[in-house]
């Protein structure tokens, strides 16, 4: 048999001490009371690239659970456990999580020529995985610590830049691996190979998306918003037909690749402002997308999606009128500050971040932009109270003069709470209400 290879020297030289203390203790624990572990899974592809990850994915034969109460005694945390999938996660006291699996051999389509060795479970486990690049894995067990395994080519496939399925109905079986696929391409700067993208498409013309419900489809979305380039992905999606399989045929592609790389733009510089935060960032993306899309579209993310009440109505907002009352944003050569803050004042952020990515000129990006970085703040000093002493009749007129200063202040005609106090006294005696 093939000398296996050890991972010691990259664990000893990447990973911080204190992770690999934790790792060789795991290890002991397994041999000591009769388990075997691994880690697997993301940990351990990106360790080979060098790549930071903080979750420690841990496969166990024969008994995560127990296995878990047995570490958690040990380090001490918080243990969670999913009696029904077989996990459990524990959360170390610096907050570190780690996730144990109980190694699962399920019926998969698994190619019979392969040699059985003696980790046949471990081995079974790896291969229902999504990509060859998420099947290597290290033993923990302290008697052979470290020892590689990689079954399925997925060194080899990492050093290549490849993202490949390891058996043709894995997206047909699990169609999240569709935008995982993605990620793993921008992130990585990796590609499908030629098989995988026909197992792709095969699975896209079985509508495979349709099948998924909009809870899922979201979380991928999600997903997709949380790596470096939402755009890149995003592009890519739309040009191997993944988003026409869920919102239909795109009414205008080349438009909407345009519109996606100016939304990066945007979402950057809102965020570099703090105007906006990454909670926000996939509202945005889905109204920039959703614009390209028949009605439908629109229809499938309001009802199917799962959406807050918040967001939908959000969204309704910005396709109900919400468009169309920029119009004279962009067309008005001359605006007071008033008015540009008047036909702004109602629209979220995200609806602006996403009006700004699809503007099509300078001049109404600077409108939005100057509405949200200034306009916005501008703060009336004048309060209810005051308007009282100065012996007001509370009524409507209250938030007519307010809105009567705000406009003034936006406008530059006053500054400080005299002004506006002055400026009241100054209003004729109809108009205050008396
Ligand atoms: N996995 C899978 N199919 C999925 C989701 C996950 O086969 N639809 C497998 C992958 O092999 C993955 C492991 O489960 O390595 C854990 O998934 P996840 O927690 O998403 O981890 P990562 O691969 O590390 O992904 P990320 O780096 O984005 O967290």
């Amino acid at each position: 048999a093939q000398e296996s290879e050890n991972l010691m020297e990259v664990i000893n030289t990447r990973l911080p001490k204190k992770l690999q203390g934790l790792l060789w203790l795991i290890g002991q624990k397994a041999q000591k009371e009769g388990y075997k572990a691994y880690a697997v899974g993301g940990f351990v592809r990106d360790l080979l690239l060098g790549v930071p990850n903080l979750d420690i994915d841990i496969v166990v034969e024969q008994d995560a659970i127990s296995f878990a109460h047995k570490i958690v005694k040990y380090l001490g945390g918080e243990i969670k456990e999913y009696e029904k999938f077989g996990t459990a996660t524990i959360t170390l006291k610096d907050g570190r999580k780690i996730d144990f699996a109980t190694a699962r051999m399920e019926f998969y389509p698994f190619p019979a020529a392969m040699p059985e060795v003696e980790e046949t479970t471990i081995k079974h486990d790896l291969y229902r995985r999504d990509f060859t690049i998420n099947t290597l894995a290290f033993r923990l067990n302290s008697d052979r610590f470290g020892e590689f395994l990689d079954f399925f080519e997925g060194r080899k496939d990492l050093e290549q830049g490849n993202i490949k399925v390891l058996y043709n109905l894995s997206f047909v079986e699990d169609p999240t691996r569709i935008f995982r696929a993605l990620r793993f391409e921008s992130r990585y700067s990796f590609q499908m190979d030629e098989g995988t993208m026909s197992f792709l498409h095969n699975a896209l013309e079985n509508n495979v998306l349709q099948k998924l419900s909009g809870t899922r489809i979201m979380e991928q979305l999600q997903a997709i918003v949380s790596e470096p380039n939402p755009s890149v992905i995003f592009t890519r999606a739309l040009e191997l037909g993944i988003i026409d399989n869920i919102f239909g045929q795109c009414t205008k592609p080349q438009q909407l690749k345009k519109d996606l790389r100016k939304t990066v733009d945007s979402v950057q510089i809102l965020q570099e402002k703090s105007i906006i935060e990454q909670k926000d960032v996939l509202l945005v993306y889905l109204l920039v997308l959703i614009n390209s899309y028949p009605k439908k579209a629109f229809e499938i993310v309001l009802n199917d999606f799962n959406l807050e009440k918040g967001s939908r109505l959000i969204i309704s907002n910005f396709f109900n009128g919400g468009l169309d009352r920029i119009e004279r944003l962009k067309s008005s050569k001359h605006l007071d500050p008033s008015e540009i803050y008047d036909a702004l004042n109602s629209l979220s952020i995200h609806c602006l971040c996403a009006m700004m990515a699809l503007a099509d000129s300078d001049l109404l990006k600077n409108r939005i932009f100057l509405y949200l970085e200034e306009l916005q703040k501008v703060d009336v000093e004048t309060t209810g109270n005051d308007l009282k002493k100065m012996g007001i009749e509370p009524g409507p007129i209250y938030s007519k003069i307010i809105s009567r200063l705000r406009q003034q202040k936006l406008n530059g005609q006053i500054h400080t709470k005299d002004d506006e106090l002055n400026y009241i006294k100054g209003l004729d005696l109809i108009e205050r209400g008396r």
